[in-house]
């Protein structure tokens, strides 16, 4: 049985490949989208993950904007998408209809009205709707069956030398979503700085030669500079579409139970995920896993494969 996830966004090039992934492969049931302001403001990740929704024909999922900044603090635009967001890339007129449910009620209703444990969260952004959801409607807590976060990193920061973006952007709102008694799984920047689009992943996906591939392609380029002048990476690290591939197919990013606590305080290190890894401080019941390893090939595999089933479909 495909699984069901709900996909909260800020597109965002490696939300896009996530949008990608997650409507492509046929284990996964994609019951919503929702956008959250995060690398660029609200109304710029929405009308990107409504472009790159026509663009790779998701038009029959439900979609909803939410929260247009944290919890508390300002919010900040990431660096390495660009002025739209979403550059390198032009996006066609869309042709998504939003729900007109809030973000947070589609989230809300969407789990309400499903089985019990059968609806996994995969935010990918900022985590403020999926905090503020749960703060309107606690039953979700013991509802959802998991959440898988792209977020976070045991040893690695980007958005300071000890934190990540997404957690960074929102803290408390990650703090809340981390505290809940729920599985929360974070795949965070230890496995994700793994997932390169070197040149042999571009070439498969030229290889494709659908309008979809390009596009993809289009938005590799532009992320490709801009991790190089921005972090000095050689190739772009695709974080977000690894959650998906977790969901997907648990065996290809491998995890550690480990108490994770998200720094709120620290003059130098808010936003941190601090995650506990000595034995003897990880009680049995441990409901947070954090990744540690990932398998890149597979999950190459696994996007291609995605890209090349949405391509095909928009030329028929
Ligand atoms: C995360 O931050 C954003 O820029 C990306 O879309 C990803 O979700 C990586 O730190
Ligand atoms: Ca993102």
């Amino acid at each position: 049985m495909a699984k069901k996830i709900i996909l909260d966004c800020d597109p965002g090039h490696d939300d896009a490949i996530a949008l990608i992934l997650a409507y492509g492969n046929p284990d996964i049931d994609l019951l919503a989208v929702t956008t959250v302001g995060g690398n660029a403001v609200l109304e710029k990740t929405t009308k990107n993950a409504m472009g790159v929704m026509t663009m790779a024909g998701i038009l029959d999922v439900p979609f909803a904007p939410g929260c247009s900044r944290p919890l508390w603090r300002e919010g900040e635009d990431a660096d390495v998408h660009g002025e739209s967001g979403l550059d390198g890339v032009v996006l066609p007129p869309s042709q998504v209809t939003p729900d007109g449910r809030h973000g947070v009620d589609l989230i809300i209703d969407t789990i309400m009205s499903n089985e019990p444990k059968s609806v996994t969260l995969v935010p990918t952004g900022p985590l403020t709707n999926i905090a503020m959801a749960m703060r309107k409607e606690p039953r979700i807590i013991e509802l959802v069956k998991e959440v898988v976060l792209m977020g976070g990193g045991i040893h690695v920061g980007n958005w300071s030398a000890v934190a990540e973006f997404n957690i960074k952007i929102d803290p408390e709102a990650a703090a809340i979503v981390f505290d809940a008694p729920w599985e929360v799984t974070m795949v965070g920047l230890d496995v994700t700085h793994q997932a390169l689009a070197t040149d042999e992943v571009s070439a498969r996906i030229k290889a494709l030669n659908t309008p979809l591939a390009e596009f993809v392609l289009g938005l590799f380029t532009f992320f490709q500079k801009a991790y190089h002048d921005e972090q000095g990476f050689e190739f772009p690290p695709v974080h977000d579409p690894v959650a998906v591939a977790r969901v997907i197919d648990p065996s290809i990013v491998g995890t550690v139970r480990a108490p994770i606590n998200v720094e709120l305080t620290g003059t130098h290190t808010l936003g941190m995920t601090v995650t506990e890894l000595r034995p003897a401080h990880i009680p049995a019941d441990c409901h947070t896993q954090a990744a540690t390893s990932l398998d890149a090939e597979r999950f190459w595999d696994l996007v291609i494969d995605a890209i090349d089933r949405l391509g095909k479909r928009d030329a028929q």
